[in-house]
C-alpha cells in the first residue's frame, strides 16, 4: 500500500470509529461507570436500603419513580426536576401530584454518589439503579441495569399528562400506552406486578369500590370504610394495591387478580375476561415465569429513549438543571 491510500485507509478508519461511536452511545451498557465510577453501585444500595428500613413503602416509591421517568419522553431523569417560578416540571402533573414520592431519597443517593465520583453519573441512572436495588430489597428479582443515559435539560407536564397511564384506562388503553413505548402486551401486564408493592390513594379506587361489579364484595366493603364516597372527602387516604403483603415482592397481585381483587380499575382490566387473561394466570401460579418476563420488562423500559452521547448532562443537583 503506498503512502497515499495508507493515509486514506486511515482517514476512512477514524470516520468508521467516529461514527461506530455515535450509534454506540445509543446504547447503555452494564458497565458504563466502570472506569469513571467503580464503586457506584456499592454506593447506592446502601442508601436505598436505609430508606427502606426506615419505611418500607419507600421501596415501592421509588420503583414507580423509574416508571413516571421513563415514560415520559424516556428515561432522562425529567421527573427529577422540581418547578420553579420560571420552569414548569413533570412533579405537578396529574398522574404525580400529591402522588409521587422518594425525591428525598434520590438527592442522598445523588450525595452519596457525587462524594464518591463528582460530576460523572445523571441522575436518571441513579433512579435506575434504586428501582433496581427497591425491588430487590423487597423480595424481587435482581437484574444488571444498563447505564449511561444522560439528564433532560427539559421535563414536560403535558406529556406527563398525557405519557402515564391512567387507573381508569381499559385494556386496549393500557396495551396501547405501553404498545406505543415498543413494551408489548406481556411487558405490560408483568410490569404491572409492580403492584404487588406500595400503596394508592382513594381518589384513585373511589369509582371502582362503589360502582364496579367486578371487585370482590367483601374487599370493596373493606376499603369504603377508609375512602368515603364523597369526593373531595378522604381523596389522600391510603390503602395496599396488594391487600396481604404490601412490603413483599412477589406474584400475589395476579393471585388478587384472579380473586376479583384489583385494587384500582386497570389492574382488574388485566383480568377480566380479555385477552390478558392467561397471561394472569400463568403469572399466578408461576412465580419465577413473572419474575423473568419482569426483568425482561424493566431492561425494556430502562432502554427508553435515554440521552446518550453529548446529549443532555450530568446534572449536579437532580432537581435542578446545571
Ligand atoms: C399499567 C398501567 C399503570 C397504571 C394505570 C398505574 C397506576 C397507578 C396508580 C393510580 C397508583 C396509585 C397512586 C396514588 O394513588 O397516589 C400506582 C401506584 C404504584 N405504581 Fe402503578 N400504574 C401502572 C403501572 C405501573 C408500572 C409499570 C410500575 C412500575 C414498573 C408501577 C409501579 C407502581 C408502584 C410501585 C406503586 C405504589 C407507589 C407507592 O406506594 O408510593 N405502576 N400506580
Amino acid at each position: 500500500m503506498d503512502s497515499s491510500s495508507f493515509s486514506k485507509a486511515i482517514v476512512t478508519l477514524a470516520i468508521l470509529v467516529m461514527l461506530s461511536m455515535g450509534s454506540s452511545n445509543a446504547q447503555l451498557s452494564i458497565d458504563f461507570y466502570s472506569k469513571s465510577c467503580p464503586h457506584l453501585l456499592s454506593t447506592v444500595k446502601p442508601v436505598v436500603q436505609s430508606a427502606i428500613n426506615k419505611e418500607a413503602r419507600m421501596g415501592a416509591s421509588i420503583l414507580r419513580l423509574f416508571f413516571h421517568d421513563c415514560f415520559v419522553n424516556g428515561c432522562d431523569g425529567s421527573l427529577l426536576l422540581d418547578d420553579t417560578s420560571s420552569f414548569t416540571g413533570e412533579k405537578n402533573a396529574a398522574p404525580n401530584k400529591n402522588s409521587a414520592r422518594g425525591f428525598e431519597v434520590i438527592d442522598n443517593i445523588k450525595s452519596a454518589v457525587e462524594k464518591a465520583c463528582p460530576g460523572v453519573v445523571s441522575c436518571a441512572d441513579i433512579l435506575a439503579i434504586a428501582a433496581r436495588d427497591s425491588t430487590v430489597i423487597l423480595g424481587g428479582p435482581e437484574w444488571d441495569v444498563k447505564l449511561g443515559r444522560r439528564d433532560a435539560r427539559t421535563a414536560s407536564q403535558a406529556a406527563a399528562n398525557n405519557s402515564i397511564p391512567r387507573p381508569t384506562s381499559n385494556l386496549n388503553q393500557l396495551i396501547s400506552r405501553f404498545n406505543a413505548l415498543g413494551l408489548s402486551t406481556r411487558d405490560m401486564v408483568a410490569l404491572s406486578g409492580s403492584h404487588t408493592i406500595g400503596q394508592a390513594r382513594c381518589t384513585n379506587f373511589r369509582a371502582r369500590i362503589y360502582n364496579e361489579t367486578t371487585i370482590d364484595s367483601s374487599l370493596a366493603q373493606t376499603r369504603r370504610s377508609n375512602c368515603p364516597r364523597t369526593s373531595g372527602s378522604g381523596d389522600n387516604n391510603l390503602a395496599p394495591l396488594d391487600l396481604q403483603t404490601p412490603t413483599r415482592f412477589e406474584n400475589n397481585y395476579y393471585k388478587n387478580l384472579i380473586n376479583r381483587r384489583g385494587l384500582l380499575h386497570s389492574d382488574q382490566q388485566l383480568f377480566n375476561g380479555g385477552s390478558t387473561d392467561s397471561i394472569v394466570s400463568t403469572y399466578s401460579s408461576n412465580e419465577n415465569t413473572f419474575r423473568s418476563d419482569f426483568v425482561a420488562g424493566m431492561i425494556k423500559m430502562g432502554d427508553i429513549r435515554p440521552l446518550t452521547g453529548s446529549r443532555g448532562e450530568i446534572r449536579n443537583n437532580c432537581r435542578r438543571i446545571n
